[in-house]
Protein backbone atom coordinates (compact mmCIF):
# COMPACT_ATOMS: atom_id res chain seq x y z
CA UNK A 1 0.00 0.00 0.00
CA UNK A 2 1.27 3.68 -1.01
CA UNK A 3 1.62 5.89 1.84
CA UNK A 4 -0.90 8.95 1.36
CA UNK A 5 0.91 12.32 1.62
CA UNK A 6 0.06 15.53 2.12
CA UNK A 7 1.76 18.91 0.80
CA UNK A 8 1.54 22.23 2.63
CA UNK A 9 2.44 24.74 0.04
CA UNK A 10 2.05 28.75 0.13
CA UNK A 11 3.68 29.22 -3.30
CA UNK A 12 5.44 28.16 -6.94
CA UNK A 13 5.22 24.94 -5.80
CA UNK A 14 8.27 23.57 -7.59
CA UNK A 15 8.67 20.86 -4.80
CA UNK A 16 5.59 19.84 -4.98
CA UNK A 17 6.16 19.23 -8.37
CA UNK A 18 9.15 17.04 -8.08
CA UNK A 19 7.41 15.16 -5.64
CA UNK A 20 4.07 14.62 -8.00
CA UNK A 21 6.68 13.96 -10.33
CA UNK A 22 8.06 11.07 -8.52
CA UNK A 23 4.99 9.53 -7.15
CA UNK A 24 3.34 9.29 -10.99
CA UNK A 25 6.18 6.56 -11.22
CA UNK A 26 4.08 3.23 -10.68
CA UNK A 27 6.95 1.66 -8.36
CA UNK A 28 6.78 4.75 -6.21
CA UNK A 29 6.01 4.32 -2.57
CA UNK A 30 4.11 7.27 -1.63
CA UNK A 31 1.00 8.84 -3.29
CA UNK A 32 0.09 13.15 -2.98
CA UNK A 33 -3.39 12.73 -1.70
CA UNK A 34 -3.92 16.38 -0.65
CA UNK A 35 -2.41 19.53 -1.11
CA UNK A 36 -3.50 22.68 0.94
CA UNK A 37 -2.03 25.90 0.59
CA UNK A 38 -2.48 28.98 2.75
CA UNK A 39 -2.72 31.05 0.32
CA UNK A 40 -5.07 31.32 -2.53
CA UNK A 41 -4.30 31.45 -6.11
CA UNK A 42 -0.62 30.41 -5.81
CA UNK A 43 0.47 28.34 -8.75
CA UNK A 44 1.41 25.31 -6.75
CA UNK A 45 -2.45 24.73 -6.81
CA UNK A 46 -2.65 24.86 -10.32
CA UNK A 47 0.06 21.65 -10.11
CA UNK A 48 -2.30 20.15 -8.03
CA UNK A 49 -4.98 20.60 -10.43
CA UNK A 50 -3.35 19.54 -13.52
CA UNK A 51 -1.99 16.09 -11.24
CA UNK A 52 -5.69 15.73 -10.77
CA UNK A 53 -4.85 16.06 -6.92
CA UNK A 54 -7.82 17.70 -4.73
CA UNK A 55 -6.44 20.91 -3.79
CA UNK A 56 -7.73 22.70 -0.61
CA UNK A 57 -7.28 26.65 0.21
CA UNK A 58 -7.38 27.49 4.03
CA UNK A 59 -6.27 31.12 4.41
CA UNK A 60 -4.22 31.83 7.44
CA UNK A 61 -5.74 34.85 7.66
CA UNK A 62 -9.57 33.56 8.17
CA UNK A 63 -8.23 32.56 11.86
CA UNK A 64 -7.68 34.33 15.15
CA UNK A 65 -4.89 32.19 16.17
CA UNK A 66 -1.84 29.95 14.74
CA UNK A 67 -2.93 27.21 17.10
CA UNK A 68 -6.54 27.77 15.25
CA UNK A 69 -5.32 27.57 11.61
CA UNK A 70 -3.37 24.81 12.31
CA UNK A 71 -6.25 22.87 13.82
CA UNK A 72 -7.97 23.63 10.68
CA UNK A 73 -5.36 21.92 8.76
CA UNK A 74 -4.63 19.54 10.52
CA UNK A 75 -8.63 18.48 10.62
CA UNK A 76 -8.43 18.06 7.19
CA UNK A 77 -5.31 16.39 6.77
CA UNK A 78 -7.17 13.35 9.01
CA UNK A 79 -9.98 13.75 7.37
CA UNK A 80 -8.15 12.67 4.01
CA UNK A 81 -6.49 9.66 5.69
CA UNK A 82 -3.03 11.65 5.46
CA UNK A 83 0.01 9.29 7.36
CA UNK A 84 2.79 11.55 5.73
CA UNK A 85 2.67 16.02 5.84
CA UNK A 86 5.40 16.97 3.60
CA UNK A 87 6.11 20.98 3.72
CA UNK A 88 7.20 22.22 0.42
CA UNK A 89 7.77 26.21 0.48
CA UNK A 90 4.99 26.26 3.30
CA UNK A 91 5.92 29.90 4.63
CA UNK A 92 4.18 29.75 8.40
CA UNK A 93 5.30 28.72 11.49
CA UNK A 94 3.99 25.69 13.23
CA UNK A 95 2.19 25.79 16.86
CA UNK A 96 4.06 23.08 18.97
CA UNK A 97 0.64 21.35 19.42
CA UNK A 98 0.30 20.93 15.20
CA UNK A 99 4.23 19.65 15.27
CA UNK A 100 4.20 17.07 18.27
CA UNK A 101 0.38 15.45 16.49
CA UNK A 102 3.06 15.10 13.96
CA UNK A 103 6.14 14.22 14.91
CA UNK A 104 7.73 11.64 13.34
CA UNK A 105 5.68 11.94 10.19
CA UNK A 106 6.50 15.50 8.68
CA UNK A 107 9.25 16.82 6.53
CA UNK A 108 10.82 19.66 5.56
CA UNK A 109 12.67 20.89 2.73
CA UNK A 110 15.50 23.92 3.41
CA UNK A 111 17.36 25.75 1.10
CA UNK A 112 20.73 25.05 3.06
CA UNK A 113 23.37 22.78 4.27
CA UNK A 114 21.04 22.71 7.93
CA UNK A 115 22.23 23.42 10.38
CA UNK A 116 24.00 26.38 8.70
CA UNK A 117 21.77 29.01 7.78
CA UNK A 118 18.50 28.19 9.54
CA UNK A 119 15.10 31.22 8.25
CA UNK A 120 15.10 33.08 5.24
CA UNK A 121 17.38 34.61 2.06
CA UNK A 122 19.84 31.25 2.61
CA UNK A 123 21.24 32.10 -0.55
CA UNK A 124 22.23 35.55 0.09
CA UNK A 125 23.96 34.47 3.39
CA UNK A 126 25.83 32.05 2.11
CA UNK A 127 27.20 34.45 -0.29
CA UNK A 128 27.81 36.81 2.69
CA UNK A 129 29.42 33.75 5.02
CA UNK A 130 31.61 33.01 1.67
CA UNK A 131 31.32 29.32 2.15
CA UNK A 132 32.44 27.33 -0.61
CA UNK A 133 29.62 24.85 -0.51
CA UNK A 134 25.82 24.94 -0.23
CA UNK A 135 22.82 23.14 -0.48
CA UNK A 136 19.86 21.90 0.97
CA UNK A 137 18.46 19.16 3.37
CA UNK A 138 15.52 17.44 4.28
CA UNK A 139 14.76 17.26 7.79
CA UNK A 140 11.90 15.86 10.03
CA UNK A 141 9.77 19.06 11.41
CA UNK A 142 10.29 19.59 15.18
CA UNK A 143 8.44 23.10 16.93
CA UNK A 144 11.79 24.72 16.06
CA UNK A 145 12.22 26.51 13.20
CA UNK A 146 14.81 24.52 10.47
CA UNK A 147 15.40 22.17 13.08
CA UNK A 148 14.99 17.96 13.26
CA UNK A 149 16.74 14.86 12.65
CA UNK A 150 18.56 15.53 9.24
CA UNK A 151 17.29 12.82 6.62
CA UNK A 152 19.06 14.03 3.25
CA UNK A 153 21.40 16.53 1.90
CA UNK A 154 22.49 17.86 -1.36
CA UNK A 155 25.60 19.71 -1.52
CA UNK A 156 26.27 22.35 -4.44
CA UNK A 157 29.31 24.26 -4.72
CA UNK A 158 29.19 27.54 -4.60
CA UNK A 159 31.21 29.42 -7.53
CA UNK A 160 33.01 32.34 -8.19
CA UNK A 161 30.77 34.93 -9.73
CA UNK A 162 27.74 33.57 -7.85
CA UNK A 163 24.59 35.65 -7.53
CA UNK A 164 22.11 34.87 -4.80
CA UNK A 165 19.83 33.89 -8.07
CA UNK A 166 22.15 31.73 -9.69
CA UNK A 167 22.69 29.58 -6.92
CA UNK A 168 19.37 28.89 -5.53
CA UNK A 169 19.00 28.00 -9.00
CA UNK A 170 21.62 25.60 -8.25
CA UNK A 171 20.31 24.29 -5.16
CA UNK A 172 16.90 24.33 -6.02
CA UNK A 173 17.68 21.94 -8.89
CA UNK A 174 19.14 19.11 -6.23
CA UNK A 175 16.40 20.21 -3.82
CA UNK A 176 14.15 18.16 -6.47
CA UNK A 177 15.89 14.64 -6.59
CA UNK A 178 16.60 15.20 -2.22
CA UNK A 179 12.79 16.31 -1.42
CA UNK A 180 11.54 12.26 -3.53
CA UNK A 181 14.51 10.84 -2.32
CA UNK A 182 13.76 11.49 1.02
CA UNK A 183 9.87 10.86 0.68
CA UNK A 184 10.72 7.87 -0.33
CA UNK A 185 12.84 7.01 2.76
CA UNK A 186 10.12 8.03 4.91
CA UNK A 187 7.43 6.34 2.86
CA UNK A 188 9.37 2.55 3.02
CA UNK A 189 9.57 3.16 6.83
CA UNK A 190 13.83 3.64 6.39
CA UNK A 191 14.00 6.04 9.07
CA UNK A 192 14.44 5.52 12.91
CA UNK A 193 15.54 8.49 14.83
CA UNK A 194 17.70 8.48 17.60
CA UNK A 195 17.98 11.79 19.41
CA UNK A 196 18.85 14.40 17.40
CA UNK A 197 20.03 11.98 14.84
CA UNK A 198 17.98 10.43 11.85
CA UNK A 199 19.28 6.75 11.24
CA UNK A 200 18.12 5.49 7.37
CA UNK A 201 18.54 2.83 6.26
CA UNK A 202 19.89 3.29 3.30
CA UNK A 203 23.51 2.36 0.89
CA UNK A 204 26.36 4.62 2.30
CA UNK A 205 26.06 7.37 0.75
CA UNK A 206 22.64 6.92 0.12
CA UNK A 207 21.32 10.06 1.61
CA UNK A 208 24.14 12.37 0.26
CA UNK A 209 23.33 13.81 -3.27
CA UNK A 210 26.86 15.67 -3.69
CA UNK A 211 27.01 16.96 -7.70
CA UNK A 212 29.97 18.11 -9.57
CA UNK A 213 28.36 21.64 -10.34
C1 LIG B 1 12.38 26.13 -1.73
O1 LIG B 1 13.61 26.75 -1.93
C2 LIG B 1 12.34 25.39 -0.42
O2 LIG B 1 13.58 24.85 -0.06
C3 LIG B 1 11.97 26.48 0.56
O3 LIG B 1 11.04 27.29 -0.14
C4 LIG B 1 11.26 27.16 -1.54
C5 LIG B 1 9.98 26.69 -2.13
O4 LIG B 1 10.01 26.62 -3.52
N1 LIG B 1 11.46 25.91 1.78
P1 LIG B 1 8.85 25.89 -4.31
O5 LIG B 1 7.54 26.55 -3.89
O6 LIG B 1 8.89 24.44 -3.94
O7 LIG B 1 9.16 26.12 -5.75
Amino acid sequence: MKKKVGVLVSGRGSNLQALLDAAADPDYPAEIALVISNIPDVYALQRAATAGVPAVVIPHKDFGSREEFDAAMHMVLEAAGIEIVCLAGFMRLLSPGFAKAWEGRMINIHPSLLPSFKGLHTHQRALEAGVKLHGCTVHLVTAELDDGPILVQAAVPVLKDDTADTLAARVLKQEHKAYPLALKLMAEDKVTVDGNRARVDAPAGGTLINPKS
